[in-house]
């Protein structure tokens, strides 16, 4: 797979000082155009992994709110001098309430915090912001009134930055559901959560959570504001949702199933995130899935920010890295049935089944789907046999929906030949294509589509980061040294825009007190929030991603690694630009001419968005959020040429009108 400048390249890459030459030109020809640009071509992926979505993205702020954890006073604490045996009691309604079993039944004799309080710790601390609004809310049921709630935000002394009171107004014996909003009056990073009980009296509790007054569009039990802003900086082409592994489970039972996590939260029944114990060395027990994030707001996230929805389904099959379970072939109808549901919950007439399900949860208007990936990494003839017939059904129902289906976790090998073949003789629309390698890899296969057939099943590069130190292990870094190997590749990727027509880089967040898995491409704390360097090279991709792919070349040949130089271009249609990226991954300045060929000209004047650095080790951080990110300055142009000086590892996107 290597091509004839690979071994170059890979000894260039931080190792070996090319000279700057000048007299070499790069041609580009905006009249020949090579591939339209899929509108949805650069696209974000998101997984529940890393504390993604649950202490996460999903702005929840109270860990094991409905006591459905294991331990189900995990993440809680009970503390006070009238604190007795039987004072807090688990009960569960199994039999009631199978979703949602279990809850807090309370016994007060208090009269203040200390008498009995129970407190929670949150998601590794709970990020308090001064003068930010809180809005706490429980569901609760008592025969007679009694009980008063005292909600507080304390820092981790215990000192109260924050507080209300809840007089539940309710005391016929039912549950009901009842919320107070307060301010806090300082900014902690990892605070806490109290609840004490003032009065004589039993009361139960259940769902007792905290959402900051900052979620995305200011929605109630909404998502976190500064995540969603940066995936909508980036205007993504696509949502790839809900993974990644976790479509598949641990095992068949702990598999995604969307129908679960849509409705009413408090009857989306939680399960436990299979990245929990994954990873021995990052376990994280506390880590389950609510489904405060289910599939309703995966697609109105969509919506959102103008990104294709793209749900990925179990084909009946569980990670085959774990239990690898497989679901019977003639008991695969309703997995099969939860993928044309899912086509009526997100299309479907509000008469519909489903779509009445979308219409009550506030949304009566279609989310116009228009793809869905079946099975993630899965292979084996085992998938192949799921898939053909699930594909029968779907084309059968629904032909307009374009099926995704999965080429395994590598991008070569027999697992890969196999399904690469298989999958284009049973014309796929398009394959799932995943990478997670070396630097050196992306950097040696810039050119590994150029020789993909133009006329078969298209490609969906599905999953990929360059893995500085290893694949998946803890030492991986999201710096420079990963970025510019992914800028680099993706020039391949654009060039070949006719057969790759969509790509996500993953994972998508981490916690950086919970995360399993990494690099990933934006990085949280409970307060704070940065872009790693593959952030920025991903959102220069997708803010320049033009309408057309036109003709580039150097010495006739196209430009993907020969001296360490990688480009690609476009041609922006609507706005009558042509939009150059050009990657010099090597540690010298390089200098090109840059000129068209055909009919059109250069405006005098464009702009270059430069991301540089001399050291590829250079990353961000909380402290230095942007210290590796876009620098745009006016670009001269004279005589319809322009004269790059490149700078050493530097990532150049050049933005010219043309007349
Ligand atoms: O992105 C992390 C994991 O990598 C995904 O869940 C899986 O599809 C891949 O192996």
């Amino acid at each position: 797979m290597l091509n004839k400048y690979a071994m170059a390249a890979i000894a260039m890459f931080g190792f070996l000082n090319v000279t700057a030459q000048s007299n070499k030109t790069i041609v580009i020809n905006p009249d020949k155009i090579i591939a339209q640009v899929n509108p949805a071509m650069w696209g974000v992926f998101f997984e529940d992994i890393n504390m993604g979505a649950d202490g996460g993205i999903y702005a929840e702020l109270i860990k094991n709110r409905s006591f459905e954890f294991y331990k189900p006073l995990m993440g809680w604490t009970k503390k006070g001098t009238k604190l007795k045996e039987g004072d807090l009691l688990i009960l569960n309604r199994q039999e009631k309430d199978s979703n949602n079993p279990r809850f807090l039944r309370v016994s007060s004799r208090g009269s203040s915090k200390v008498d009995l309080c129970i407190t929670n710790e949150g998601f590794r601390g709970i990020g308090i912001k001064k003068g930010l609004s809180y809005d706490f809310s429980v569901f609760y049921r008592q025969s007679s009134s009694g009980v008063k709630l005292h909600a507080e935000l304390t820092d981790s002394t215990g000192k109260v930055v924050g507080s209300t009171v809840l007089v539940p107004d309710k005391a016929d014996g039912n549950w009901s559901r009842q919320s107070v909003t307060f301010i806090a009056n300082e900014t902690i990073e990892k605070g806490r959560f109290n609840l004490w009980f003032e009065g004589t009296g039993q009361i139960d509790l259940d769902i007792i959570s905290l959402f900051p007054g900052d979620t995305w569009k200011k929605r109630k039990g909404g998502l976190r504001g500064d995540m969603v802003q940066l995936l909508a900086d980036m205007k993504p082409g696509f949502i790839r949702f809900p993974g990644g592994c976790i479509v598949e489970g641990h095992e068949l039972s702990t598999r995604y199933q969307w129908k679960k996590t849509v409705g009413p939260v408090e009857n989306r029944k939680l399960i436990v995130n299979r990245w929990n114990t994954e990873f021995a060395h990052r376990a994280a027990p506390d880590y389950y899935q609510t489904f405060g994030l289910g599939f309703y707001e995966y697609f109105q996230l969509s919506e959102d920010i103008g990104a294709e929805p793209l749900p990925i389904l179990n084909c009946g099959m569980a990670c085959q890295f774990n239990t690898a379970e497989l679901v019977p072939l003639d008991e695969l109808e309703p997995y099969i049935q939860d993928a044309l549901d899912l086509v009526e919950f997100a299309n479907g007439d509000v008469t519909s089944r489903w779509g009445k399900v979308r219409a009550e949860m506030g949304h009566p208007a279609p989310f116009n789907l228009k793809m869905m990936g079946i099975g993630n990494e899965n292979w084996g003839p085992q998938y192949l046999e799921r898939l053909a017939l699930f594909t029968k059904a779907m084309k059968e129902r629904y032909p307009q929906i374009k099926l995704i289906n999965s080429s395994g976790t590598d991008p070569v090998g027999e697992r890969f030949d196999l399904l690469n073949t298989s999958l284009r003789k049973m014309k796929a629309d398009v394959i799932d294509e995943h990478y997670y390698r070396a630097p050196e890899w992306f950097l040696s296969n810039a050119a590994r589509y150029d020789s993909y057939d133009r006329t078969g099943s298209k490609v969906f590069a599905g999953e990929y980061a360059a893995h500085s130190a290893g694949v998946a292990v803890v030492t991986n870094k999201n710096n420079w040294r990963s970025a510019i190997a992914e800028a680099a590749f993706m020039t391949g990727l654009e060039r070949n825009a006719a057969v790759v027509q969509m790509a996500s880089y993953a994972p998508l967040f981490a916690n950086v007190d919970a995360w399993q898995w990494a690099p990933d491409m934006i990085w949280v704390d409970n307060l704070k929030i940065y872009g790693t360097p593959n952030y920025y090279v991903q959102k220069l991709y997708s803010l320049n991603k033009g309408t057309d792919v036109v003709d580039i070349h150097e010495d006739n040949k196209v430009i993907a690694g020969k001296d360490s130089i990688y480009a690609s271009a476009v041609t922006d249609k609507t706005t009558n630009e042509l939009i150059i990226k050009v990657v010099n991954a090597s540690s010298s300045a390089q200098v090109r001419d840059i000129s068209l060929a055909g009919s059109k000209k250069m405006a005098a004047k464009g702009k270059l968005v430069q991301m540089q650095n001399s050291d590829l080790e250079a990353a961000n951080s909380f402290d230095n959020a942007i210290k590796l990110s876009p620098k745009e300055q006016v670009l001269k142009i004279k005589n319809n040429r322009i004269s790059m000086d490149m700078q050493p590892y530097s990532f150049n996107v050049i933005r010219v009108p043309l007349k």
